[in-house]
């Protein structure tokens, strides 16, 4: 019983430091939720943004990810967004960027 636990305390120590665990390719349905908590300010896939707000569908994937790291890497100054983009890692910036390219703009 003792021996069971350690074995399973292993396992977990050894699966959360696994560097390929953290490294894997982030999935569709991961990129969905983490666009999500964009939409809030900068509007849902097929409608228009918010007054105000810039829209991040037709936009192409390279230029929103380029807008992204300006802001992330301090280019580009701003009220929220070079705040908010600081707490997102290089591989969920550009799977959030090739979400919002692949929305339809239109209604
Ligand atoms: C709290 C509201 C808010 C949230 C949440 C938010 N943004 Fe922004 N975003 C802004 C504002 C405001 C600007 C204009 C720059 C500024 O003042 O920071 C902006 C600007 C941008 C721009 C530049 C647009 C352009 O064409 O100039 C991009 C790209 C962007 N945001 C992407 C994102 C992404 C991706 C997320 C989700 C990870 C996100 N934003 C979440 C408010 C928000």
């Amino acid at each position: 019983m003792r021996n069971r636990f350690f074995v399973s305390l292993l396992t977990c120590a050894i699966t959360l430091g696994h560097p390929t665990w953290a490294q894997q390719s982030i999935q569709p349905n991961t990129a969905r939720g983490l666009a999500l908590s964009c939409t809030a300010c900068h509007g849902v896939a097929a409608t228009h943004a918010p007054t105000g707000f810039a829209s991040l569908t037709g936009q192409s994937k390279e230029n929103l990810i380029k807008q992204m790291q300006d802001f992330k890497q301090g280019r580009r100054g701003g009220t929220v967004m070079q705040q908010i983009i600081k707490g997102y890692r290089d591989e969920e910036i550009e799977a959030i960027a090739g979400y919002f390219a692949a929305q339809p703009t239109s209604h």
